[in-house]
């Protein structure tokens, strides 16, 4: 096999009370790539449609987690003689909050995996993809890039080393996104962020983390509901995101779950239990938001079980 052409999710990261360690993968909506081996050795990115992105290796996501997967020394002791070439297809908008650099990190070191004959874990390809991440948002974490290789839920428990569990995802959730038109950089979401939490927050946040995770296992959906609430992170972003509160609200009074900024925004996700609510949910939202004269696209999904995935 010398040519492959993948399907790499969007995502949800954060769920709230997860910032940088929780996530969710979506069916549906996502990026596509060929990954291509050739006698000349080294990355290239040789094509990208759809976003205005830089095709320099070292200056785009891809290539940076493509090179962090070439550059490790545990190809089964194997020297790697020959190179790959990376075609991205864009269908997820750069700061669009789901996962959009993610995707392409993600399904370059997915692709190249492939085509070695698989000498990594998903769970090492996610530490690669993390270092491409690190370039679009400054700073290294994985709540995006992990659902997208590893598919479902997931946490991530420790950076230092990288531990990253797939969380059992309960059948009758789903997701709905609303992304408005407008570009919000990961870098300046974070730059809003406080580097200090009190104390009462902390425990707040913490108590709705392990909630969020025992409702995933057990299948409680009012505890899931009860838990997908943020009293940190949410506060200070939301002012970047017009009409967030109404836009919430309606979601809640409609039957969400739960409803938040989807990663560093500017989309809002909500989690409903049942397609019905999913699709009452999301009239709602849209409705809500129309008054805002933004353009915006609105997504239903189920939980992607499978993350990125050879098409
Ligand atoms: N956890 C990250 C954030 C996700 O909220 O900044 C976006 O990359």
């Amino acid at each position: 096999m010398n040519e492959i052409k993948i399907f790499c999710p969007a995502t949800i990261a954060n769920l709230n009370c997860g910032f940088d360690v929780m996530g969710l993968c979506l069916e549906g909506i996502g990026d596509e790539m060929i990954i291509r081996k050739v006698a000349e050795k080294g990355i290239r990115i040789t094509k990208i449609t759809g976003a205005d992105l830089p095709l320099e290796t070292e200056k785009n996501v891809a290539g940076v987690a493509a090179l962090a997967l070439l550059n490790s020394n545990a190809i089964n002791g194997v020297a790697i003689d020959f190179g790959f070439e990376i075609e991205i297809h864009k269908k997820i908008k750069a700061g669009s909050g789901i996962g959009s650099s993610s995707a392409s990190a993600a399904g370059a070191v997915f692709g190249i995996n492939e085509l070695l004959g698989r000498p990594f874990t998903k769970h090492q390809l996610v530490d690669f993809a993390m270092k491409g991440e690190a370039v679009a948002s400054g700073c290294e974490h994985a709540d995006n890039v992990a659902p997208c290789v590893l598919g479902g839920f997931t946490l991530v428990r420790g950076y230092n080393p990288l531990d990253v569990i797939k969380i059992e995802s309960p059948s009758e959730i789903y997701a709905v996104v609303l992304h408005p038109h407008i570009e919000v950089k990961t870098s300046d979401s974070r730059a809003v962020l406080s580097p200090t939490v009190t104390l009462k927050n902390a425990i707040t946040q913490w108590g709705n983390l392990g909630g969020l995770i025992a409702g995933l296992y057990t299948k409680d959906y009012g505890l899931i509901g009860r838990s997908l609430n943020d009293v940190i992170v949410e506060p200070a972003r939301k002012h970047l995101i017009p009409n967030f509160d109404k836009v919430k609200n309606v979601a809640l009074q409609n039957g969400a779950l739960g409803a938040g900024i989807s990663g560093a925004g500017p989309s809002i996700f909500a989690l409903c239990k049942g397609e019905t609510v999913a699709n009452t949910v999301a009239k709602s939202m849209s409705d809500a938001y129309a008054d805002t004269k933004i353009p915006f696209d609105i997504h239903i999904s189920k939980v992607n079980d499978e993350g990125t995935k050879i098409i």
